[in-house]
């Protein structure tokens, strides 16, 4: 038995508190820019910074064939507030046959420390267990993250496995603590 969601065209907007995931516009290229062009958000990143926004343009259309071909969905994280895209945050590897997905996530740095990752994740796992019906959710963290791996482990992610060498990142070669949170366990502390 596998799970069936229809995604249509675009990934359905999620509502949050203060922010909404939402399908990401070409106009957003500036704000993704702002994002993924900083060297400090991709420092535990699986890629190094963008160069510039004819980069952030070319990453929201490859984010767009990547909906497609129903092989990675990330939505952008707008600030109802101002109206501005402030991140993005990602369900990767989503197995329909076995109930699971990644979880990934990214703020710029001036929406650090205000709750707005936790409030994002929390949005993200409910709709990946209420909606997709999934079973299990992983992330892949590299060890000196702090703040993703206390943002997990606050939603009640575990500590599963060390992965050593894992990613060549910026010249370096880093490790992954993959970590797992299953609906049984979200459903208990919910
Ligand atoms: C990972 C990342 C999204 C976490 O962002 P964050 O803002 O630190 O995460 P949270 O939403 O959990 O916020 C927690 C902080 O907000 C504070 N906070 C303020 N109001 C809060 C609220 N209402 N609820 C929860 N926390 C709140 C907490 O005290 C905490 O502050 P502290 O870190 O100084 O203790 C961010 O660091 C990031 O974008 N990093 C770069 C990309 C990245 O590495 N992504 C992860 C890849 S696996």
């Amino acid at each position: 038995m596998t799970i069936s969601f229809d995604w249509g065209g675009e990934l359905p907007t999620l509502p949050a508190t203060r922010v909404d995931l939402v399908w990401l516009a070409p106009d957003d290229a500036e704000a993704i820019f702002e994002i993924f062009g900083d060297i400090e958000v991709m420092r535990f990143w699986s890629s190094p910074p963008l160069a510039d926004q004819a980069a952030a343009r070319g990453l929201i259309e490859e984010i767009h064939e990547h909906f497609r071909a129903r092989r990675l969905f990330q939505w952008g994280i707008r600030l109802r507030e101002t109206g501005k895209v402030i991140g993005t945050c990602t369900l990767y590897e989503l197995s329909m046959e076995h109930y699971r997905a990644g979880i990934g996530f990214a703020l710029r740095r001036s929406a650090w420390g205000q709750g707005l990752a936790t409030e994002v994740l929390v949005t993200l796992i409910g709709f990946a267990f209420d909606t997709l019906d999934l079973r299990r959710l992983e992330a892949d963290v590299d060890p000196d993250n702090l703040r993703s791996l206390t943002t997990l482990e606050r939603q009640g992610f575990r500590r599963e496995g060390y992965l050593r060498e894992r990613w060549h990142h910026m010249g370096d070669v880093r490790d992954t603590v993959l970590l797992g949170l299953l609906r049984r366990e979200w459903m208990s502390s919910t």
